[in-house]
């Protein structure tokens, strides 16, 4: 059997993309396997999904550190002594400085509920939804020193209705992070993911069909 691709999950909130992650291996359809959970939030119903598949797990509580480097100089170190290869944030609510950087260069992934460099930050779905935008979406990209920056691995795009709201915009969002998320893991898994400059670029994939969405439609 191939190795399977040595993962760790950071979350500080509910978790569901965890929870898709894990689904996703547990059906044989991303050759991971979860070394370890950390959350920044001891309170985090992540870790109740990862205890539920007896997963590791460690709180690591930012409030107890004395500056963001002392923080993330030990997250980076509990994931390398659990042979983590590649990093996944999944709802984790830190900016990462340069030492975890510097620890897991272009291993650190991130998602993030916006069509990515549209909307970074926080809120985004709701800032979204304010703005009028017909098109919203999600994005997983690999981490880099500015927030929701770095080359971009995957993006999926849902329509914007006008009579969402932020929380059906969130859950449209959501469903589509479930399943950008495990697959960008697996190409990176399989090796197939490289990197110039800014652009990720995935090898052998088939190109999807060429046509564009309008929203509202065109009717003439
Ligand atoms: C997701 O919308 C993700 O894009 C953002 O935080 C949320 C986390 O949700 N970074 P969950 O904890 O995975 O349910």
């Amino acid at each position: 059997m191939e190795k399977k691709l040595n993962i760790g999950v950071l979350v500080s909130g509910s978790g569901s993309n965890l929870q898709s992650i894990i689904d996703h291996i547990e059906k044989g359809l991303l050759d991971a396997e979860i070394k370890i959970v950390i959350s920044n939030n001891p309170d985090a119903f992540a870790l109740e999904r990862a205890k539920k598949r007896h997963l590791k797990t460690m709180i690591i509580d930012h409030r107890g550190f004395e500056s963001r480097e002392a923080f993330d100089r030990t997250t980076a170190s509990v994931l390398k002594e659990n042979s983590v290869e590649l990093v996944a944030m999944a709802g984790f609510m830190r900016l990462l400085s340069p030492v975890f950087l510097d620890a897991f260069p272009m291993r650190i992934m991130n998602i993030h509920p916006a069509l990515l460099p549209s909307f970074p930050g926080l809120e985004a779905q709701k800032r979204a939804l304010e703005y009028g935008v017909k098109f919203a979406g999600c994005t997983v990209h690999f981490a880099d020193k500015d927030a929701d920056s770095g080359p971009i691995i995957i993006q999926s795009v849902v329509p914007v209705f006008d009579d969402d709201t932020e929380e059906t915009l969130a859950a449209r969002i959501l469903r589509e992070e479930h399943k950008i998320y495990p697959q960008a893991i697996q190409y990176y898994a399989e090796g197939r993911i490289e990197i110039h400059g800014r652009k990720a670029h995935i090898k052998n994939v088939s190109r999807i069909e060429e046509k564009a969405l309008h929203n509202p439609p065109i009717i003439f």
